[in-house]
Parts: structure tokens; sequence; C-alpha cells
């Protein structure tokens, strides 16, 4: 397969009358980290649902894993802002769901469970476990059909700021580990410089594409280090160019 995991061109989106994404083209190669950071409403669900499939209605090209974007395709994992984990299946039965109920007990499990440090809430029900935890278990989930490909949205927003950096450095050492290619919505522009190669902004009113940061600082990378605010500045001038775009619209 080529290198390209992800070649998106889209012309347009609607949602019946509105236009809601507008030229909007990008790539995603084999084992990079990119986000998509952009004022609410731009487009970013929608353009991770076109990737995996769930949103066929669009005028353009997109090309997942060198195939039209297939829904429930085992290459691509999705992880959402709530861990959406079954009530009524245990955590282990969550994370192999992809069998069915049995696909709990398959050996993968028990390993994705240790890796995001749960091997001992295996035989728990969700609402035992905290915020924190229902997203690890999420994350093994997304982890548990191998995909090549994990798309992300907004995934750490509802836990608080320390699970927060735990879960980040989790991702990545997942991301590592298991050589994956991340696509991360986020509206956290210190997470976005943070985890991402690149940063692709987007204005809205319609979505379209406003910039990309690129961050070329090695990994294992330290939160504190200066270069990363010089990266976040340039991501916010690209957001507040859009800002106050849309301030003199308002006005005028
Ligand atoms: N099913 C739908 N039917 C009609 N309009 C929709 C639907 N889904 C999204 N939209 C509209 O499409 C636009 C883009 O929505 P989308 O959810 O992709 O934005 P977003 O960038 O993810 O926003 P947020 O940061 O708030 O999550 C918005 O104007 C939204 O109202
Ligand atoms: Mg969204």
């Amino acid at each position: 397969m080529s290198n390209c995991l992800v070649e998106l061109s889209i012309t347009e989106k609607r949602f019946l009358a509105k236009q809601v994404i507008k030229n909007v083209k990008f790539r995603i190669l084999k084992g990079e980290i990119v986000s998509l950071v952009g004022p609410s409403g731009c487009g970013k669900s929608t353009l991770l649902r076109i990737i995996s499939g769930l949103d066929t209605d669009y005028t353009g090209d997109v090309r997942v894993l060198g195939s039209l974007p297939q829904l429930h395709s085992r290459g691509v994992g999705f992880i959402f802002q709530e861990p959406r984990l079954l009530p009524w299946l245990t955590v282990a039965e969550n994370v192999g769901f992809d069998l069915g109920r049995k696909g709990g007990i398959h050996p993968r499990v028990r390993e994705l469970l240790a890796e995001v440090g749960l091997q001992d809430c295996a035989d728990a029900y969700p609402k035992q476990l905290s915020g924190g935890m229902a997203q690890r278990a999420a994350i093994a989930r997304g982890l548990f059909t191998q995909p090549s490909l994990l798309l992300l949205d907004e995934p750490f927003s509802a836990v608080d700021a320390f699970t927060k950096m735990r879960l980040q450095d989790l991702l990545l050492s997942i991301a590592a580990n298991h050589e994956t290619t991340l696509l991360l919505v986020t509206h956290d522009i210190n997470e976005a410089t943070y985890l991402s190669d690149r940063v692709i902004t987007l204005s809205s009113r319609p979505g379209r594409l406003s910039g990309e940061v690129r961050v070329p600082i090695t990994r294992q990378r330290d939160r504190r280090n200066p270069e990363l605010l010089r990266f976040e500045a340039e991501v916010l001038s690209l957001l507040d160019k859009d800002n106050a775009d849309f301030a003199d619209a308002l006005a005028s």
C-alpha cells in the first residue's frame, strides 16, 4: 500500500441548503500524528465521519487506506469524546466487541487492557469506572482490530487536566508501539501542538482550510519546551485571523 493513508479532497459538503465544508484538501501519511483544529461548527467531526465512512454524501474524492471510505473497516478505529461503552457488557466484552460478546475472551483484550492500565478491571462494568478509566477502555476498544489509522474526535475533552496529560502520553506510546497513524480533532491548542507532527487549521462558515503548522520536535517531547509555545502561537494566529474576519463580517 502507498505511504498515504488518507487522501481527502472535498469540494463541497452540504446539509440540505447549508454548505458546511468547501474545498478542503489534505493528506495523512503513514506514521503521522495530525490534529485538526478550528472553531465550533467548521466541520471537523463531519470530516472524521466522512473518513470513517459514516457520511457518504459529499462532493469530492476521499481515499482511505487506498480505497473509498468503508464503514466498519477494521483498518480504521474511531474514538469519540465520550467512551460510548455498552453498559450491559463488561470492560473486556466492550473491548473485544468487534468479535461479538465472546470477543471478551480474546487474548488481545487482556494485552490491550494491560497496556492501558486496566488489567484489574476486565470483569468490571462501565458504571464502575471513572471517566478517565472509561476513556482508556474506549482506547483499548479502538485498538482491538489493530487499525493502521485511528480517528479521535475530542477524545480527552471530558476529563480533568491531569488525566488528560496521562491519556495524551498513553496515546503517544500506543501510536509508537502499534505504528498507528493518528488523526485527532481537538479544541485544545496545547494538546494539538504537544501531540502532533502537523496541526491543520480550519476556518468556518463554511469550513475551509486556513493553514498548517508543522511541529518538527522529536519525541519524547518536554511539555515545558518553550518551542512548543511558539508553535501554539502560530496556530492561534491562524485561528485568530478567522475570528477577526468573522468580527469584520458581523460589523459590516
Ligand atoms: N446531521 C446533521 N444535520 C444537519 N446539520 C448538521 C449535521 N451534522 C452537522 N451539521 C452541521 O454541520 C456543521 C459542521 O458540524 P460539525 O459537527 O462537523 O462541526 P465541528 O467542527 O465538529 O464542531 P464542534 O467543534 O462544535 O464539535 C455545523 O454547522 C452543524 O450544525
Ligand atoms: Mg465536533
